[in-house]
């Protein structure tokens, strides 16, 4: 038994680092991501192929922290299938990717889906796709070490073409909304500044996140109703920007679901800027490069923009009507030769369909 799957990156149009305060996010998937050619081994061995790279990992005994390194993205995959009692076997995996990792579209995600849709269709396992997201979360979590929510496999799993996906993070609930955009277009910036999850920060973030929502008495930040009543009850200055971030862009996901619905794609742009400007002054996480290619875009006409992912590296997206992509590049291309910095990579992001068999 053999196959071809295919798991997307993706960018997430807003909705930043509210996924795992139990928020909302609404991110569309790309068409870029992450091929996987499969087949069926019986020795109990997953052997998994990237780039020139070989590592071979022994299913049996498979934990979390015995095996490091990007293998331990798919074999986490392997691990926390069979912990949820899908039984899956050995194979051998190879893996080919048109997305840049460390650019904040969600390498990680989609090798993790890729593999839980090769393990499962090779086995003949069904498995609820929304199963499948907690499966690959808990791959990235517990097996990759890496604290991250539940937005990047969601969008990988869950998207459809021409959508983006309303998410739920508390319930699970979701529900597609047409990204009706007219002759505007997302166009993503890869700011060539790379990023690692791991390195700490994100966590960091996340448990400022709970000791706020612990501190406030309340489940999550996402509870969070009047903003002013609970910034009044929190003296730590780096806590109280935490929880105006969280709680004003969940409220910049529901307009820009509104926005979207009501046919008013360009004013998606003025919710993306100033969701930069919260992610930059109140969550701390964007980065120089991001704040200059934000500012840039708007002085070359864009609508907006705002950095993507969970931040300190990777892309911005930037919306804009079409004709005025080349004006927004020059002024983006310009604002970094006078920094000195070398021209950022360009990519249209088309909204494109989840995770898929090819063959
Ligand atoms: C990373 C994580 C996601 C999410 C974003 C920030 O992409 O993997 O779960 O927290 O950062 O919105």
């Amino acid at each position: 038994m053999n196959g071809v799957w295919h798991a997307p990156g993706r960018v997430n149009l807003i909705g930043e680092h509210t996924d795992y305060n139990e928020g909302l996010v609404l991110p569309f998937a790309l068409p870029q991501g992450i091929t996987v050619e499969g087949e069926q081994r019986d020795d109990g061995l997953l052997e998994l192929h990237s780039g020139g790279l070989r590592e071979v990992v022994e299913l049996a005994g498979l934990a979390p922290g015995k095996v490091r390194g990007w293998a331990a993205y798919p074999a986490g995959v392997a691990g926390a299938l069979t912990e949820a009692g899908y039984l899956v076997g050995g194979a051998t995996l190879r893996f080919t990717s048109d997305l840049p990792s460390g650019s904040g579209l969600s390498s990680s995600a989609a090798l993790e889906c890729a593999t839980a849709l090769a393990l499962t269709d090779l086995y003949g396992v069904k498995a609820d796709r929304r199963d499948l997201v907690r499966v690959a979360q808990r791959a990235e979590n517990a097996y990759a070490g890496v604290p991250s929510g539940i937005l990047d496999q969601s969008a990988s799993l869950l998207c459809e073409a021409d959508h983006a996906l309303l998410l739920d993070c508390r319930t699970g609930m979701s529900s597609r909304v047409p990204l009706n955009l007219g002759d505007h277009r997302v166009l993503i910036v890869d700011t060539g500044v790379r990023h690692a999850l791991e390195d700490g920060r994100y966590a960091d973030r996340r448990a400022e996140c709970e000791e706020a929502a612990r501190r406030l008495g309340v489940p999550a930040l996402r509870d969070v109703k009047d903003l002013a009543a609970s910034l009044s009850l929190l003296t730590d200055p780096v806590l109280r920007r935490r929880v105006q971030h969280v709680v004003t862009e969940n409220h910049r996901v529901e307009a820009t679901v509104g926005l979207l619905r009501a046919g008013a794609a360009a004013d998606v742009g003025a919710m993306l800027t100033a969701s930069h400007l919260s992610l930059r002054d109140l969550y701390q996480v964007s980065w120089p490069q991001a704040d200059v290619a934000v500012e840039a875009a708007v002085k070359g006409r864009a609508r907006g923009g705002r950095m993507v992912g969970g931040g300190f590296g990777g892309s911005v997206i930037v919306l804009a009507h079409r004709d005025a992509l080349p004006a927004v590049r020059e002024s983006i291309d310009a604002a970094y030769a006078a920094h000195g910095w070398s021209a950022p990579s360009y990519l249209e992001a088309v909204p494109s369909r989840g995770a898929a068999r090819l063959s």
